[in-house]
């Protein structure tokens, strides 16, 4: 397979353990991969995304870096941390929907001193034009990345962690992982087909985007970056979205609840929440036998979390 440069952000392999309580009450054996302990800002998926794309801004001799998301986006708030770190200069272009106070993501983007752009738009087209123009005017040279990180580049770093938890020789009978830009489940389900073919894996959808359109297409081309010949996959694709992106569901606020009380582990409400709920509620439908061996992703979010009103999130 071909290799693409990576510049080192995280701190991986990440840890992956059991959930012994939560494995007595779903009669299972649950473990969880905490790519939320990645080692930077609050962790989470992005980074692995971004040590792919940052190094290809490298080489390209981008001094800006600019990305665009919800204007609570976990993606965005990585990426900053991870450009700042590498003496680039972040730009995020963040639409207006959802929470745009100076809290949660918000308040960490001040911290760092990044540049928040909001737009008025969902409409990618205009985000990377608004961004094209923004470089023009500065006179720089600028790296886009996309939203959620999720291209064929971003999407490798997840066929990268499916060989990391292949090299630790645990066998899983499954794996679930939340969907919300697709470049997760993409290099999840890929990266399974190559390095962990036992595993069965559910990608959670956590938007409202035609995933089994895009999730597949994301494959293709991760395939065809990295040259490999497997062949691609079936997406299992579960829809856990609830009232809508970001907006917290009963199901979601339910499962952050009970992972928190029972293993400690603090979930959020946009992403790994629903993600969760996911998981339980194929064990409650006995999509799991007894006694097998299941795998969470923490794909981290802690920082949209506490964008929330707790009148939102009790379950
Ligand atoms: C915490 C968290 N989990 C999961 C996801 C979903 O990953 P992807 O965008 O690759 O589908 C995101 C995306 O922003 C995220 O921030």
């Amino acid at each position: 397979m071909k290799q693409f440069e990576k510049v080192q952000l995280g701190l991986y392999p990440t840890p992956m353990h059991r959930l012994p309580n939560l494995s007595r009450d779903l009669g299972l054996e649950l473990w969880i991969k905490r790519d939320d302990l990645c080692g930077v800002a609050l962790g989470g998926n992005k980074v692995r995304k971004l040590e792919y794309l940052l190094a290809q801004a490298r080489a390209q001799g981008c001094e800006m870096v600019m990305t665009t998301g919800q204007a609570q986006s976990n993606h965005a708030m990585l990426t900053a941390a991870c450009a700042l770190r590498l003496g680039m200069e972040p730009v995020l272009v963040l639409k207006k929907r959802g929470v745009t106070q100076c809290v949660g993501n918000q308040l960490l983007n001040r911290l760092m001193g990044a540049r928040v752009v909001y737009v008025d738009t969902d409409d990618y087209q205009e985000i990377y034009r608004e961004m094209d123009r923004i470089a023009a005017r500065e006179g720089k040279k600028a790296y886009k990345i996309p939203c959620g990180g999720s291209n064929a580049l971003g999407a490798a770093g997840y066929v990268d962690c499916m060989r990391e938890i292949a090299q630790t020789g645990v066998k899983f009978d499954h794996m679930v992982c939340a969907c919300g830009s697709g470049g997760t489940a993409a290099g999840c389900i890929l990266g399974g087909a190559i390095a962990l073919p036992e595993t069965h894996v559910t990608a959670v959808m956590v938007d409202t985007d035609p995933f089994d359109r895009i999730v597949p297409q994301l494959m293709r081309e991760t395939a065809a970056l990295l040259e490999t010949d497997v062949p691609i996959p079936k997406a299992d694709l579960i829809d856990m979205c609830g009232p809508g992106y970001s907006i917290p569901s009963p199901e979601g606020n339910e499962a952050v609840a009970l992972m928190l009380r029972r293993e400690g582990i603090v979930l959020d409400s946009c992403y790994t929440g629903k993600a969760f709920a996911g998981l339980l509620k194929r064990a409650r439908e006995g999509f799991f036998r007894p006694g097998q061996r299941v795998l969470f992703l923490h794909t981290g979010g802690a920082g949209g979390l506490f964008s929330q009103q707790i009148d939102c999130l009790l379950p």
